[in-house]
């Protein structure tokens, strides 16, 4: 009884640890976002002036963007301001970023 009480803990928590690193936690994204990001892009990315709307992109869009700026390739004309924003990012935030920024939305 005590084992398999064990064992279905242990299952979830493997399941529920292997969800967030594949597909990324939303609220730790959303942290994130909210200390560096929201400055250029807006409330949920919803994008300021010259700065894109980065909010409603595929979770794979998202990530190889932040990759290749985390790799210091170019993308637009702006890409260096995004460098050193990309730069200390580990691979874990980019995929909670990139789940947040999918179904973020401004209200
Ligand atoms: C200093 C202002 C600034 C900050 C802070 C900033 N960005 Fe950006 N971001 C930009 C600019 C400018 C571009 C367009 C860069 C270019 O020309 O390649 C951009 C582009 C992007 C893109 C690609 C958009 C597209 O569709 O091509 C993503 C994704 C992105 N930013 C995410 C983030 C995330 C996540 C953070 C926080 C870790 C962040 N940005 C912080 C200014 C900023």
């Amino acid at each position: 009884m005590i084992i398999k009480l064990a064992t279905g803990l242990l299952f979830s928590f493997l399941l529920g640890f292997s969800e967030d690193v594949l597909s990324g936690d939303k609220e730790a994204g959303e942290a994130r976002y909210n200390e560096t990001c929201i400055n250029c892009h807006g409330p949920a990315g919803k994008g300021v002036a010259s700065y894109p709307k980065i909010s409603g992109k595929e979770v794979s869009y998202t990530k190889l963007k932040l990759e290749t700026y985390r790799d210091g390739v170019k993308i637009g004309p702006n890409s260096s301001l995004m460098f050193m924003m990309a730069k200390p990012l580990t691979d874990e935030e980019i995929a909670n970023l990139a789940a947040y920024l999918k179904d973020a939305r401004y209200e």
